[in-house]
């Protein structure tokens, strides 16, 4: 296997590094079966998302929009993390002393707590959650809901899946921390378009605090032009070179 010299450079900088945080996107989880959502036949390509990912579409057609998550939950059901998310699991291990590891990421499929993540910022919510409209409560979902849309059981109220759609505010805790993440000495960006904000501003921040930031991806994106190094090829084979883990080893941490 050839090791390229961008790789060996990651490689040196992981080595003398204190602190490092990783952004992941849809990329991350596109080798467990889950689509993207900009690239060739992705989501964005087959649905509107006016009429599915905001909150005016789930004001007016509740059940609609929460049958199109329904059809999400079982697809996400069935996925098991890949080698990537495995990877983000080792590099945490890697870097075990309190505050020198945080993963931050735009999915909402679980996949990187289900690989064993633990210190997770999930920017866009999780669709394994749901929030009622009325009292607010937060409760998670072992299962798609039998009857769609589903009511809260203490209020009677609408409930919506815990996720941020397109023209909401993200939550206030999640992008300080996301912010704070920033100040490190190696920033990951995974598998991400780099169009959505204010994710995509994480790497921007990043790079002006000082970090040594890398694209993992399989194409240049947006982020391209201000990253330190683009690794081109998917998520799972680069953080497996990067990481220096033969695959079988790789699932068991
Ligand atoms: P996108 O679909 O915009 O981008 C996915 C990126 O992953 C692209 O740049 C691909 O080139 C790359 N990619 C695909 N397969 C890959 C692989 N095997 N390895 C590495 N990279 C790969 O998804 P996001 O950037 O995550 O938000 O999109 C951001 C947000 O837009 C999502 O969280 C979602 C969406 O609308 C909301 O729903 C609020």
């Amino acid at each position: 296997m050839k090791i390229s010299t961008d790789l060996k450079l990651v490689q040196a900088r992981l080595q003398s590094a204190k602190r490092v945080s990783a952004l992941t996107g849809a990329g991350i989880s596109a080798e467990s079966g889950i689509p993207t959502f900009r690239d060739k036949g992705g989501i964005w390509e087959k649905f509107d998302p006016s009429k599915l990912a905001t909150p005016e579409a789930f004001a007016k057609d509740p059940k609609h929009v929460w049958e199109w998550y329904a059809l999400r939950m079982q697809a996400i059901r069935e996925a098991k993390p890949n080698a990537a998310h495995h990877a983000l699991v080792h590099l945490e291990k890697r870097f075990s002393t309190p505050n020198s590891f945080q993963l931050i990421t735009q999915n909402i499929d679980n996949l990187h707590r289900t690989a064993g993540s633990q210190n997770l910022i999930e920017l866009h919510g999780n669709i394994w959650r749901t929030r009622c409209l009325g009292c607010k409560v937060i409760r998670s979902l072992s299962a798609v809901p039998d009857v769609l849309p589903p009511y809260c059981l203490d209020c009677g109220n609408l409930l919506r899946p815990d996720v941020v759609w397109f023209g909401e505010a993200l939550d206030p805790q999640a992008i300080v921390d996301a912010e704070a993440a920033c100040e490190t000495d190696i920033f990951l960006v995974i598998g991400t378009s780099g169009e959505v904000w204010p994710a995509a501003g994480l790497a921007h921040q990043a790079k002006r605090a000082g970090a040594f930031v890398v694209e993992v991806n399989t194409q240049r994106t947006a982020l391209s032009e201000i990253v330190d190094i683009s690794l081109l090829g998917k998520a799972g084979e680069i953080l497996e070179k990067i990481m220096g883990i033969k695959e079988e080893d790789l699932f068991s941490h």
